[in-house]
């Protein structure tokens, strides 16, 4: 549809104060409720969870760290129903666990064995802990719960069978000893942002998957006649890299192996090489069809994915979607269908068909910034002679664009950006929002339009290295199909006593003020922008948070140039922020990241993660609760144990009201 249901003009809500308590606030007259954590029984079988680290089946329970999330209607016969909201299925990531030296310590009773080689019944947790979960939800009214004996209940873990679409699918890169026909992978891993299709599916960004492999020091030369050498070493993995969690050295099993790039034999059909090139995708989901396979879809590029936002839909014209590759100096990408788009598939009764139809086939580009306030989408094709005859990596089909798309993106000369996270399109008038989350890389000499800050004064025992707080910048084409577009950057974030003149650009203040920006969002209900935080600058002062945020257009601001000593950088920002336009929702507990957020359709019930509350405790403290960062959930009267757990919340208001109105 285009536009929000119901617009809202005006934010009418008390903002929240900062604060470094254990605990979620939110404004007056909300609330907050935990409805769904880690460890948490998705099927009549799984005993509860202690939250003592002697619980396994975690096929059965909730992942952990969960992060993007959304909201699937169901009507009172179990039907699909876009309208539905007082039942429903909430279809998330769980990207990661807390971990230190190799090990998921509150998982394991004694924190487990943070050295080589991990035992096997400890990795085996592990794998099951990551991937993705359906939940059923309901509300009586008053009090929101999960169903945790539901058909629908499913996970999807690293080791569930997954099918391989779109142009990589049958490559030679694909080839595995689990199947030599590259069309079939196992497992999906540290999913991130998620989107939802305009046919009613769940998507979801494979983002730090390569950290999980291990890469043997003599690899380079096992490899040399191979061009792989080249990717994996653009991808994260020089020779010699350890694995995160040391899966590999579990034992001689297949589930343990193939985590270990160099475990190479006489052929691609026989050894590991490729497996981690089966990560890195979009997996798109049927949340309705608990037995459906994932899928994997090339077309949209392999690379940190984030989230997946789509352009709004029109008859007869492609279905276009963007996204950011989250690491430092990486790109903002745009992936355009050949299909056009039919009304009638918003409601497909085969939902997968309808994600062949539109995500197998099309077309990738990565965009330019441009200087002048205006930019360009480069297509990432062999249609496009500069990838063709490309001399910095040899491309031989669209399949090894999909495979290797950061070398592509590389070959057009795409914009190094200060680590691009969550896209989100404005209901009201089409525009392209992309969080920046911040860049320690980034230099006076690298600065550049697009990515303009830098901080160049210490402050006393903080980092302050690079863009330190990150910016949201924000793009408008005049159809969402366009190689071309208008950009400003829409919102510095900073602290709120930060110079005016250098830092804090946006004129925040102590309503407002924000580090990191990650998560974003606009409701499809109220046009509301939702803003989430993951950060570690501005942490002594306040945990991570939620905000919410009516913005303006492109170019209803200005140029400024800011000056560092004989360098001047010219960019386009949007106009300052006040109380009325930009205002704190929320405030998570310790040590969590504050990430994914869904609505119900009458947005009155709003669900977020807290992710990782706790991160920063010592693995030599885990039966030492006194010694934890947070007890949360458990210090708000959820479930067993004292351990912190991530888990999913869901906040109504006490009137019964729109949230943020
Ligand atoms: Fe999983 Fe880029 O955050
Ligand atoms: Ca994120
Ligand atoms: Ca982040
Ligand atoms: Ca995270």
């Amino acid at each position: 549809g285009q536009g929000p249901a119901n617009p809202v003009n005006q934010l009418g809500f008390k903002a929240v104060a900062k604060h470094t308590l254990d605990k979620v606030v939110v404004p007056e007259g909300y609330s907050a409720q935990i409805i769904y954590a880690l460890g948490d029984p998705l099927t009549p079988q799984a005993p509860a969870f202690r939250n003592d680290g002697t619980d396994t089946a975690f096929d059965q329970r909730a992942g952990d760290h969960h992060d993007g999330i959304e909201w699937f209607g169901l009507d009172a016969q179990g039907k699909p129903s876009t309208a539905a909201a007082l039942r429903g299925l909430l279809a998330m990531n769980h990207e990661a666990t807390t971990d230190e030296k190799l090990t998921s310590f509150f998982i394991h009773a004694d924190g487990g064995k943070a050295s080589l080689p991990r035992p096997a019944a400890e990795v085996d947790k592990e794998l099951m802990i990551h991937g993705l979960s359906v939940v059923e939800v309901q509300s009586d009214g008053k009090r929101w719960s999960y169903k945790p004996a539901s058909a629908f209940n499913r996970r999807i873990t690293t080791m569930t069978e997954a099918e391989i679409h779109g142009p990589a699918r049958g490559s030679e890169h694909l080839v595995t000893k689990y199947d030599a026909s590259a069309t079939k992978a196992r497992g999906t891993l540290n999913n991130c942002g998620s989107g939802k299709t305009p046919w009613g599916t769940y998507v979801s960004g494979e983002e730090n998957w390569f950290g999980y492999f291990f890469r043997d020091a003599k690899d380079d030369a096992a490899r040399k006649k191979d061009k792989q050498v080249q990717a994996l070493i653009r991808y994260g993995r020089k020779a010699g890299a350890a694995s995160r969690h040391g899966w590999e050295s579990a034992g001689p099993q297949d589930q343990y192996v193939r985590w270990n790039n160099s475990a190479i034999g006489a052929s691609a059909k026989e050894d590991y090489r490729n497996e981690m090139n089966t990560f890195g995708y979009v997996v798109e989901l049927d949340p309705y069809d608990s037995k459906a396979a994932l899928r994997k879809r090339t077309a949209l590029g392999r690379m940190g994915h984030e989230n997946i936002t789509f352009a709004r839909v029109s008859a007869g014209q492609p279905v276009v979607a963007y996204m950011g590759d989250d690491a430092r100096g990486e790109y903002i990408y745009k992936f355009v269908s050949d299909a056009k788009w039919d009304p009638a598939d918003a409601n497909a009764a085969n939902r997968l068909a309808a994600g062949d139809k539109y995500l197998n086939k099309g077309t990738l580009f990565a965009a330019r910034f441009k200087d002048d306030g205006t930019g360009e989408w480069l297509e990432l094709s062999m249609k496009n002679p500069v990838i063709a005859n490309s001399s910095y990596f040899e491309f031989k089909s669209d399949a090894d664009i999909a495979i290797f798309t950061r070398l592509a993106a590389d070959a057009v000369g795409a914009t190094k950006m200060d680590r691009p996270e969550w896209g989100g399109v404005n209901p009201r008038n089409g525009e392209v929002y992309i969080t920046l989350t911040n860049n320690s890389n980034r230099t006076v000499a690298t600065a550049d339009a697009a990515n303009p800050r830098v901080y160049t004064d210490a402050k006393a025992g903080k980092e302050q290295k690079g863009n330190v707080n990150g910016h949201i910048i924000r793009l408008a084409e005049k159809q969402p199909q366009e190689a071309t577009f208008r950009w400003d950057i829409y919102l510095f974030a900073s602290e709120a006593g930060a110079d005016r003149g250098k830092v804090n650009l946006s004129n925040l203040t102590d309503d407002n003020d924000l580090s990191s920006p990650d998560g974003l969002v606009f409701s499809q209900a109220t046009g509301l922008c939702w803003i989430q935080t993951d950060d570690g600058a501005y942490t002594d002062v306040t945990n991570c948070m939620l905000l919410a945020a009516m913005p303006g257009r492109v170019g209803d601001g200005g140029a400024k140039t800011l000056s560092y000593g004989d360098k001047q950088v010219k960019t386009y920002v949007g106009k300052e922020q006040s109380a009325a336009t930009f205002k704190r929702f929320l405030v998570g507990p310790k040590g969590a990241e504050i990430t994914g957020i869904t609505e119900t359709p009458d947005g009155r019930a709003l669900f977020i993660n807290i992710q990782h509350p706790g991160e920063n405790t010592k693995m030599a403290n885990v039966t030492d609760p006194s010694k934890y960062e947070s007890q949360w959930p458990a210090n708000a009267g959820y479930g067993n144990g004292k351990r912190p757990r991530s888990a999913t919340i869901v906040i109504t208001r006490n009137d019964g009201g729109v949230i943020g109105t």
